[in-house]
């Protein structure tokens, strides 16, 4: 994990491989940002001049580089665009700050040590800057031969930046130091759930999971219990079961816990964790399959959240649920047709054992719902309708209380994730009715999103405040890189869920 420090030292003294400094768009070309007036100086207030001559314009994601004034230390300023100015007597927008940082830090991989000239008004700015530049120092190597790689000049496969020093905060001041201390714990275990994600499914199965969970709690001091096959079996969980029952890779469930102490607020977190989504019986065609590793994307923000609650000791108890399977084809598999009997004691008639991932939720909700928690929110890369409907940054959110819908859509956009609000059309319930079971796993092919939204809200406990975030779109970004979002695994509502911990414990949401 990349090391990151807030610093004093003069930008010219500090022995590092580059300066970041921001530039912005102004009215009148780019205008270097605040926070690099020494740097500034140091070209005789001509860094924004320069660097218009190479052709920069201060366009959000743009990177120029150019050699350090004499007398620095380090050889490089890098130019990193924040896109426009803020208007007057305003400040920039702590997402735009977080995402510079990640561009920076993405194109300094290979780096030692940056020290970040960034325009800091206060610690909230300070968290956004760490956070973005340890979310965009990220690489999944795990699988590369970097020794080999690092001698191929024509490789991209490079360490991430190792080390940050951040200017322009305050040290010595408890706010600063707090949202540091946060920036790193999150990031820490923001990028530990890609790694989950991205690693391959032969190598994380429901087990190998399980055993990752067992480890952290240890590790953080969190309560972990594995339902194993047999547990599963003697609690009833034909839903769980049933997703499972094809692989050679037995199902799990997880319950990681972080306890504040009682009369705190409870909230509870439960994760769709297919660790690999081949459609099963109704397999899914080539080209959909590739990864399908990505459908244990909800676990993972849930088990990173949880931790991540931990690490910073919230005021507020939370629970995940981490429902683990993988789902297969095969003899023992579950066939079109066949029925489950639930945890909750309903059944379903599973028409499409693709539409999975609400099997193995619906008993995660029912059993969560048994501790009445003051809200339950699952996560879960759910539906390629919602993948339509919203593109592949933006995740949809669905909850049987328009309030908590709304916090919930608010709680995202404050941390910088796209999210819109989608409502349960109560009249597609009857889409799904079985003429065998007491529901199918499949209703009316249009608004199929939602459909699935209203299929688990058959399996929240009576009078339990319930959202739902189908975040099949940004949970794997198979495009480039962009901002502090690395290529694949993308750590997908770990801030919203974190940050929904926190406004809970200071009271701030019901
Ligand atoms: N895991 C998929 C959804 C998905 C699609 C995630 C694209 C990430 C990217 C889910 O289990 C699935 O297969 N859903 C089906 C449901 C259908 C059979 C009702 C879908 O969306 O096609
Ligand atoms: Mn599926
Ligand atoms: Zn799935």
């Amino acid at each position: 994990m990349t090391a990151l420090t807030l610093s004093t030292a003069a930008a010219a003294g500090l022995r590092a491989d580059a300066i970041v400094v921001g530039i912005a768009k102004g009215a009148a070309g780019p205008v270097v940002a605040p926070g690099a007036e020494a740097v500034d100086k140091a070209y005789d207030g001509k860094l924004a001049s320069v660097l218009e001559t190479l052709g920069a314009t201060g366009a959000e994601g743009e990177v120029t580089k150019v050699p350090a004034p004499s007398g620095f230390k380090a050889p490089v300023v890098l130019a990193v665009g924040l896109g426009s100015e803020p208007e007057k007597d305003e400040i920039y927008e702590a997402d735009a700050l977080r995402r510079a940082a990640g561009v920076a830090s993405r194109a300094l991989s290979g780096s030692k040590k940056a020290a970040f000239a960034l325009p800091v008004e206060d610690a909230e700015d300070a968290g956004a800057i760490a956070e973005g530049a340890l979310l965009g120092a990220y690489s999944f190597d795990a699988y590369k031969d970097m020794a080999a790689k690092g001698s191929d000049p024509k490789s991209d496969a490079k360490a991430p930046l190792a080390e940050i020093a951040l200017l322009g905060g305050k040290p010595r001041d408890k706010a600063f130091k707090a949202e540091i201390e946060r920036a790193l714990a999150l990031a820490e275990e923001l990028n530990r759930a890609r790694d989950l994600i991205n690693t391959p499914p032969n190598d994380l199965n429901p087990e190998a999971f399980a055993a990752v969970a067992t480890a952290a709690g240890k590790e953080h001091g969190l309560k972990v219990q594995v339902l194993d096959v047999k547990a599963l079996e003697k609690g009833g969980y034909g839903g769980i079961l049933g997703v499972g029952a094809g692989s050679a890779a037995g199902p799990r469930l997880v319950k990681i816990s972080y306890s504040a102490g009682r009369g705190k607020k409870h909230l509870a977190y439960v994760g769709k964790g297919i660790t690999y989504d081949s459609g099963g019986i109704s397999l899914k065609p080539a080209g959909h399959n590739e990864t399908m590793k990505c459908d244990m994307a909800g676990a993972a923000a849930v088990f990173a959240a949880v931790v991540t609650a931990a690490r910073l000791k919230l005021d507020v108890n939370v629970t995940g649920w981490l429902a683990l399977a993988e789902n297969m084809p095969s003899g023992s598999a579950t066939r079109p047709g066949d029925v489950l009997r639930m945890y909750s004691g309903k059944t379903v008639e599973v028409l499409n054992t693709d539409a999975e991932g609400r099997l193995v939720l619906a008993d995660a909700i029912a059993k969560a719902s048994e501790e009445t928690p003051d809200a339950i929110v699952d996560v879960a890369t759910l539906t390629g309708a919602m993948v339509l409907a919203l593109g592949n940054r933006t995740f949809g959110i669905m909850a049987n209380d328009e309030a908590f819908r709304t916090s919930i859509h608010e709680v995202a956009e404050e941390v910088g994730e796209p999210s819109w609000p989608m409502p349960l059309p109560a009249h597609l319930v009857k889409g799904m009715d079985s003429p065998t079971a007491d529901i199918a796993n499949m209703g009316e092919r249009m608004g199929g999103g939602l459909v699935a939204g209203l299929f688990l809200k058959e399996f929240v406990g009576e009078g339990i405040t319930w959202a739902h975030l189908d975040i099949a779109g940004p949970a794997f970004n198979e495009g480039g890189p962009f901002g502090y979002t690395p290529k694949g695994g993308t750590g997908s509502a770990v801030r919203t869920l974190v940050r929904l911990a926190e406004r809970t414990a200071a009271g701030d949401l019901g």
